[in-house]
């Protein structure tokens, strides 16, 4: 098979390399891939919200399956599209994408089927969602109804903190159009943990619990990134939670997808949270976690692109996913500034020497190469993953490689898994 995987960060990166295993595939072709997918696929260059252009590649490459990364152009419904023109994708059309599209649908469908979620309020009058924020003692949370490229939700700590967020929401207009509706939430307090679930709109195929860092810095500080490192397993997911999270939660949404006529195809993201009743929804999104699948698939010892496939013909009742009992780290390593302003354009060091150990992967993201040579290219920019035998090994493994690699004004976090730690230590 020829395999297209669509977008440029470590989530691609991990998906392409793992896709790359499997018995089904020829050829993978990434568009328009980073630098390191340069150095192991072909890498195309396009404007992957350009459909028409893309499924000219696609037709003219003779691509049979086009695994989509990034939730933009599935919101935008690259889905659609492709099929119309009879190209197989792996990814939801555009009206099972609302799930990511816009919260305040995603909220409606938990609230209508039961699925465990925070207690929510959706707003199209500035005036009138300004006066429920003066009502609530916060924390609160605002979130903008629809996609903010990761910047759309505030957890506001004061009424002023929650004022402001509103007023760049829906006055400012910040996010254009995806701020027109917000939801005010109730905050919820607890551990964040992450779950994928494959479906081909009927069966849910789930994936191994991670957890994201979301935080910039050590302990949790700073500002929200889009993820600066993750793991898995999650020692606090005990097996009772996770069988929980899978029926409650992730069927749950599955089979309410199906039942109102938008069956979900693609990976659903559960971003959860473990509260004191038990685990409840923070968000779906409808894409691989990033970094989350840089620490999951490493750890899949099966075929992913059968399953991707299974999913896409509607079969995943036949499937079956094999799971390393190895533990996972990926640390990310980003540039100084980020989620901020940043600088591009550094020479990356170290990347040969940090690959050499057999337990060690790299995934790039925000990287190019010009000459041979891998600079700096965006905010995050590699994954470093390390695999072993049990949590520290792992870690210890990642921190290793990762001390190899020199950049000028490199930021990453030095406690990647602090909470696996606590928690396996007891
Ligand atoms: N790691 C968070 C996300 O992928 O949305």
């Amino acid at each position: 098979m020829r395999v297209m995987v669509i977008g440029s960060g470590g989530r691609e990166h991990a998906l392409a390399w793992k896709i790359s295993q499997s018995r089904l595939v020829s050829d993978v072709i990434c568009v328009p891939g980073n630098g390191g997918m340069e150095e192991d696929y072909e890498c195309l260059s396009a404007d992957i919200n350009d459909f028409s252009s893309l499924a000219e590649i696609a037709r003219s490459r003779r691509i049979d399956l086009v695994v989509v990364g990034p939730e933009a152009p599935l919101v935008e419904g690259i889905t659609d599209t492709f099929r119309k023109k009879g190209i197989d994708v792996f990814g939801p059309d555009k009206k099972a994408a609302r799930m990511e599209g816009s919260k305040s649908f995603a909220k409606q469908l938990m609230i209508e089927n039961n699925i465990p979620t925070g207690k929510a309020r959706m707003f199209e009058s500035y005036d009138e969602a300004r006066a429920y924020i003066e009502s609530l003692e916060p924390p609160v949370v605002l979130k903008a109804d629809g996609l903010a490229a990761g910047k759309g939700v505030t957890v506001a700590v004061t009424k002023d903190e929650a004022l402001e967020a509103l007023e760049k929401c829906m006055v400012e207009k910040v996010f254009g159009s995806s701020g027109e509706r917000v939801l005010i939430e109730e905050f919820l307090e607890g551990e964040e943990v992450s779950i994928l679930t494959l479906s081909d709109g009927k069966t849910a195929l789930h994936m191994v619990p991670s957890q994201d860092h979301k935080r910039a810095y050590d302990g949790d500080e700073g500002p929200n990134t889009g993820g600066m490192g993750a793991y898995s397993p999650v020692p606090s997911v005990s097996e009772e939670i996770e069988k929980d999270i899978q029926l409650r939660i992730m069927e749950a949404a599955i089979k309410a997808m199906e039942r109102r006529g938008t069956p979900y195809t693609g990976v659903l993201y559960g971003g959860l949270i473990l509260t004191a009743d038990g685990p409840k929804v923070l968000e779906f999104n409808v894409r691989f976690g990033d970094p989350e699948a840089q620490a999951v698939l490493p750890r899949l010892e099966s075929d992913l692109l059968q399953a991707l496939v299974m999913a896409v013909e509607g079969k995943l009742n036949e499937h079956r996913m094999r799971w390393s009992p190895l533990f996972c780290v990926c640390v990310v390593i980003a540039s100084g500034g980020y989620p901020g302003k940043y600088e591009i354009g550094f020479p990356i060091k170290g990347l040969k020497a940090a690959s050499e150990d057999s337990n060690v992967l790299i995934f790039h993201a925000g990287t190019k190469k010009e000459d041979g040579k891998i600079f700096t290219a965006g905010g995050r920019v590699l994954n470093i993953v390390g695999l072993g035998s049990d949590f520290e090994e792992a870690r210890g493994v990642a921190y290793e490689a990762l001390s190899m690699i020199d950049f000028e004004g490199m930021h990453y976090r030095k406690d990647i898994g602090y909470r696996a730690l606590q928690a396996l230590e007891g």
